[in-house]
């Protein structure tokens, strides 16, 4: 499907500057939008693009399509942030309009270079072949700018697929992430596949920047296990383990892994001299329905925050009738290695916009709600301490007709959402579930809410699960209920964006 709306596409019809006069026209009302998590004026997003810090403020971008509500000729959004949850919107960077991009500029990085801001990304071009046919293929790409304009420099493109050896498919070759290393040089990583169905990620190396050469496959799976082809690589170390996440397609369900994309995160050891990585574990990132394509930086103050695509190509949704924006993203969580345990919490800095605070303590039995426990725009922590049960169900987004559940089973350690009746779904599989690693089962959960979505960071970030919901905006009573007995405490706040 994504094939073909790209063959639509491209050529000098879209410019930043035609996608900008028309979000001037057709910018969508900010009460029709989520309140924190990131979109689009008007029209499609997926993939963060171009996670940086430049200026003293975040910098976002995203593949963007702004004329229609569905996946088109990727352009890259851009907004910047003082905090991670209030976004500014800036004009639109990049458009499909150059010959070595004309089918789409597809995801990659921005990193700071002698008070430039670089960006680094896929061109997708139609290229003809020997034998006359046509074919699709991805080439990285290059544009310098000053944190609103962008230009592409006229070497495009900076990396060419033909540099790759031969077995490395030059149609899934995309998602640059570039870093500047500590021995001075640059490095691209590059989600690939081989021609054979191997998924891995290549990596080049520059002086300058400008030219680079092929070092390496830094890392492939032979195993058949982590899907298809590897999307949108980020590679950096933290708390003294070497990390590589990517995002590969088409996985089948398998311990704590989900069918179809999951985000895969890969701790384990680099052969310097050989440039390749050696994966020891792999955890999965989130076991929601609803996250994707995640990029990382590091803040001033050395916290790494990772913020994700909330939506998933398996669970594009129908939207509710009249809705002008698709998809948004996560919130930003920071990141922790601890025991050897990958740790997410929502990013500090949404701490400072919760008021109303209110703490229930209870020993549930049957059905309850709470006076002021309830919302759609809220951070809320439950705190397990006693679970004597066959299960304990929270009810979210709830009127008579809609409800999306969150229900854990003590007996196998299963945590389940099920959003069946959240509204305007198109999938038909709407339930996910996963068992809760830690030895002794759900203590806690803590739950962001913003109008759209629920994000469930589980034992102190141990697990998450982010999930989409397109509920109507008057369903907002949270039930709480259980077939036995639950000792619990609910803290809750409502987040004043
Ligand atoms: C991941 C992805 C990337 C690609 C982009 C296109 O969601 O498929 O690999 O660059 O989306 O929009």
């Amino acid at each position: 499907k994504k094939q073909s709306n790209q063959a639509e596409g491209g050529h000098s019809m879209y410019t930043c500057q035609k996608a900008d006069e028309y979000i001037k026209k057709n910018r969508v009302d900010r009460a029709d939008k989520p309140e924190f998590h990131l979109t689009t004026p008007v029209g499609w997003l997926n993939d963060p693009n171009g996670f940086s810090i430049y200026g003293g403020k975040a910098h976002l971008f995203y593949q963007f399509h702004p004329y229609s509500t569905e996946w088109g000729p990727m352009h890259w959004g851009h907004s910047s942030s003082k905090d991670f949850i209030k976004w500014e919107e800036l004009p639109t960077a990049l458009a499909p309009d150059s010959k070595f991009d004309s089918f789409g500029c597809f995801s990659g990085t921005a990193i700071e270079n002698d008070g430039k801001h670089v960006l680094f990304y896929t061109g997708v071009v139609e290229e003809k072949l020997a034998d006359g046919t046509k074919n699709v293929i991805q080439n990285q790409c290059m544009a310098v700018g000053d944190g609103i304009s962008y230009e592409k420099i006229s070497g495009n493109p900076v990396v060419d697929g033909k540099i790759m050896p031969e077995e490395c498919s030059r149609a899934d070759f995309r998602d640059p992430k570039v870093w500047k290393d500590e021995d001075g040089r640059y490095y691209m990583l590059t989600g690939n596949r081989t021609y054979d169905g191997i998924p891995q990620v290549v990596l080049f190396s520059s002086d300058d920047m400008y030219n680079w050469k092929f070092e390496s496959v830094f890392a492939k799976d032979e195993t058949g296990r982590f899907g298809v082809v590897w999307e949108c690589p980020d590679y950096f170390e933290m708390d003294g383990h070497k990390l590589l996440i990517v995002s590969p397609q088409d996985m089948s369900a398998d311990g704590e892994f989900h069918n179809g994309n999951n985000v895969v995160f890969f701790i384990g050891d680099v052969d310097e001299e050989n440039h390749i990585f050696k994966y020891e574990k792999a955890v999965s990132v989130d076991s929601g329905f609803d996250f994707y394509a995640p990029q990382t930086i590091m803040t001033p103050d050395g916290r790494r925050v990772m913020i994700g695509w909330m939506q998933s190509w398996d669970s594009v949704n129908t939207l509710p009738r009249g809705q002008k924006w698709a998809c948004m993203m996560s919130v930003p969580r920071e990141l922790m290695i601890s025991d050897g345990k990958l740790i997410q919490t929502p990013v500090r800095e949404l701490c400072g916009y919760r008021q109303n605070k209110l703490v229930v303590n209870d020993t549930l039995r049957g059905e309850k709600t709470y006076e002021g426990i309830n919302g759609r725009v809220i951070d809320m922590t439950v705190d397990i301490k006693k679970a004597d049960c066959g299960h304990f169900t929270m009810h979210f987004a709830k009127d008579e007709i809609h409800e999306t559940n969150v229900s854990y089973t003590p007996g196998t350690q299963m945590l389940e959402i099920d959003r069946t009746f959240a509204g305007w779904i198109r999938d038909t599989n709407c339930v996910r579930k996963v068992k809760i690693k830690n030895g002794n089962g759900l203590s806690k959960m803590r739950i962001v809410m913003d109008w759209n979505s629920i994000e469930i960071f589980v034992n102190d970030g141990e697990q998450v699960l982010s999930t989409v919901i397109y509920t109507p905006r008057n369903a907002q009573d949270i039930v709480f209920e259980t077939d036995g007995c639950v000792e619990l405490e609910v803290e809750k706040y409502d987040l004043n964006i």
